[in-house]
């Protein structure tokens, strides 16, 4: 294979989002319901009125419920980060460990795989208190069980200064219902976090951009025997994948609210039509999967990134603005076939080499990169095996792997 039609990429996604056809039942929540002009002020009115309902009707309840809840997520999130007060999670400690040196990192917060879901607030506010202190940044890869409004209200009341990717993760083959799905939802998200800046204009200045698609194009080859992205099959692709990044940019024109449209796919996989169509691009650029050694894995990754994403954006018309999407280091594998990709070892100390190597050098260069990625996945490990649920800086229970984080400002 040349390194042209090599998607160097982690996960083979499609094998769990590609076969629900037919599990998606359209909701009538009035949550999910699109309300384009409600402005937060009216939400806030609705929430206090339930809220005075519910204080009126069940207070006692009402009273369990929060205690509960607050001796709980004291305890739980106890070990990994100490909140001096365990009713405001923006006075946490800080751990020395960690040092504020990526551009940004890659995050999808546990237990966000539709339909099984699971996430919690609390969680996603353990892990923002942690990712705060080695980034500013994260990206989100889809929409599910209302992780951009969980992501967006954790970064609210930790008060930390974090700007995230939105995403919406759609897939080809089930007319449109997985990006339908996420659209209501971020369109949720975006209408309760967005600040009220004037009349109908929502001002969302700590989102960088809504992603339209991961790895769509790169799964749509696959699916469909082919392998050159600009191909007759590939932009077949293209014009499934183009319609939803309309729609969202509909969508949020509707909203009035100006904000900065991409999409993400493997480094070597993006179609023309549709990086004509985006303002910016998010290529991954996997050394580990190139089969790459460690010691070569920053050279290569800066190298293949602008020979087949820099060179790209800049040849097309509309100039996207090209970022890292995903690069990382595994450091364990479920089987012994997998430990190595030839020529190194998933290992923490190959993962401390890779972020001694790339990152400090990466930021002192420009290059904007997600780092790949926060925690340790179970879903992935569980679901795809091999090296797929070991890349986190921490593992999954969000211990902090046997890593020394390089100290450089981004
Ligand atoms: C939290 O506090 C406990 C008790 O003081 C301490 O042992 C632990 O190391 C602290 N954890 C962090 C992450 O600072
Ligand atoms: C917040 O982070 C951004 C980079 O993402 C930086 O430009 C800005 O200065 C930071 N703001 C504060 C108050 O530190
Ligand atoms: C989504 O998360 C936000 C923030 O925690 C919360 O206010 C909202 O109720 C959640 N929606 C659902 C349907 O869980
Ligand atoms: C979406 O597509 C329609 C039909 O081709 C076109 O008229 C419209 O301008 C597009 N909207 C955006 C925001 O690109
Ligand atoms: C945008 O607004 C138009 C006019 O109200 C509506 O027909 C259309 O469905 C909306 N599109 C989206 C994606 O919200
Ligand atoms: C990497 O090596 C494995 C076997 O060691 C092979 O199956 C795979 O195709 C190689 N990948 C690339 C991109 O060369
Ligand atoms: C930018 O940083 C990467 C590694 O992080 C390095 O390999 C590359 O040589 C640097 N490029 C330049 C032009 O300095
Ligand atoms: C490494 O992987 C093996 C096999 O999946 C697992 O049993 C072990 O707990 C993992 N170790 C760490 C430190 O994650
Ligand atoms: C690597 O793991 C995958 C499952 O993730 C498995 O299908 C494959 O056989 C393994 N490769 C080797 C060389 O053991
Ligand atoms: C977290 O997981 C790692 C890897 O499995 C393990 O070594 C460590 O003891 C765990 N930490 C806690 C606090 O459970």
């Amino acid at each position: 294979m040349t390194a042209l039609n090599t998607p160097y990429t982690d996960t083979p996604l499609r094998q769990h989002f590609g076969d629900r056809r037919g599990e998606f039942q359209a909701t009538n929540d009035t949550w999910t319901e699109k309300a384009p002009t409600k402005s937060k002020k009216t939400r806030y009115l609705v929430i206090g009125a339930l809220i005075l309902a519910i204080l009126i009707g069940v207070g006692v309840a009402l009273g369990v419920v929060l205690s509960k809840k607050n001796s709980s997520s004291s305890s739980s999130s106890s070990s990994v980060v100490n909140e001096t007060d365990s009713n405001d999670p923006s006075s946490f400690e800080k751990d020395s460990r960690l040092k504020q040196s990526f551009y940004g990192i890659a995050y999808t917060p546990a237990g966000s795989q539709y339909p099984a879901c699971g996430n919690s607030l609390d969680d996603v506010i353990t892990d923002i208190q942690l990712l705060s202190q080695l980034t500013t940044r994260i990206r989100l890869y889809g929409a599910d069980c209302n992780q951009s409004a969980l992501v967006l209200e954790a970064i609210e009341q930790t008060k930390v200064n974090m700007s995230v990717v939105i995403a919406n993760y759609p897939i080809a083959t089930d007319d449109g219902a997985a990006y339908e799905r996420q659209a209501l939802v971020i369109e949720d998200a975006l209408t309760t976090y967005g600040t009220l800046f004037a009349i109908l204009q929502l001002r969302t200045d700590n989102i960088i951009g809504v992603t339209v698609g991961n790895e769509f194009i790169l799964d749509y080859l696959d699916d469909n025997g082919a392998t050159d992205p600009n191909s007759d099959v590939g932009n077949t692709g293209a014009e499934i994948l183009l319609g939803f990044i309309n729609d969202t940019k509909t969508m949020l024109s509707n909203m009035s609210i100006s904000l900065q449209v991409g999409n993400a796919d493997a480094g070597s996989y993006f179609n023309d039509l549709v990086l004509e169509d985006v303002d910016y691009g998010m290529a991954n650029v996997h050394p580990w999967f190139a089969n790459v050694s460690v010691d070569d894995a920053a050279g290569w990754t800066w190298l293949f990134f602008q020979d087949n994403d820099v060179e790209l954006a800049e040849s097309l018309s509309n100039n996207p603005s090209m970022s890292i999407a995903e690069t990382g280091w595994p450091t364990n594998s479920t089987d012994a076939g997998n430990e190595s990709n030839g020529p190194s070892t998933a290992t923490e100390a190959n993962l401390q080499t890779f972020l001694d190597t790339f990152v400090c050098q990466a930021n002192a260069n420009g290059t904007e990169y997600y780092f790949f990625e926060a925690f340790d996945e179970v879903w992935k490990l569980e679901e795809f095996g091999g090296v797929e649920g070991y890349w986190g800086l921490f593992y999954s229970n969000k211990t902090l792997k046997d890593i020394t984080i390089p100290d450089c400002s981004s």
